[in-house]
């Protein structure tokens, strides 16, 4: 039974979604909208595949962005378009 314990509290932080917030990512979202706006995120037009991949993408489109978003910053881009857009599963 100790060991069961132990073992729930080693996988605890593991299990724990990314700790974006999205209301704060749609905020933030409206610097991207200078080159395009969400259509692009829909079928028939979005490519993206998986969350990681749409991380990436972020964060490559981030390069391009002055100022740059920190790594909390984009957490809640992926978040929000995940939420609204995307609909991976975590
Ligand atoms: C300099 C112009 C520019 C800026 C700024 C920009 N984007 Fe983009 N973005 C593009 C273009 C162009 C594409 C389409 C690339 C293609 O068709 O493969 C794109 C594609 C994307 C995609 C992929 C869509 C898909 O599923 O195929 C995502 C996600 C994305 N942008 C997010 C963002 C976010 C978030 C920001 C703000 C941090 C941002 N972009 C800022 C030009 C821009």
């Amino acid at each position: 039974m100790r060991l069961l314990l132990v073992m729930v509290l080693l996988c605890g932080p593991v299990a724990v979604h990314a700790a974006g917030d999205p209301v704060r990512g749609e905020k933030l979202h409206d610097s991207c909208l200078g080159c395009h706006g969400t259509a692009l995120y829909e079928p028939p037009k979005a490519k993206i595949k998986t969350l990681a991949a749409l991380k990436k993408e972020i964060e490559r489109w981030n390069d391009r962005m002055n100022p740059k978003f920190n790594k909390q910053e984009i957490d809640d881009l992926v978040v929000y378009l995940n939420r609204d857009f995307y609909k991976f599963a975590q």
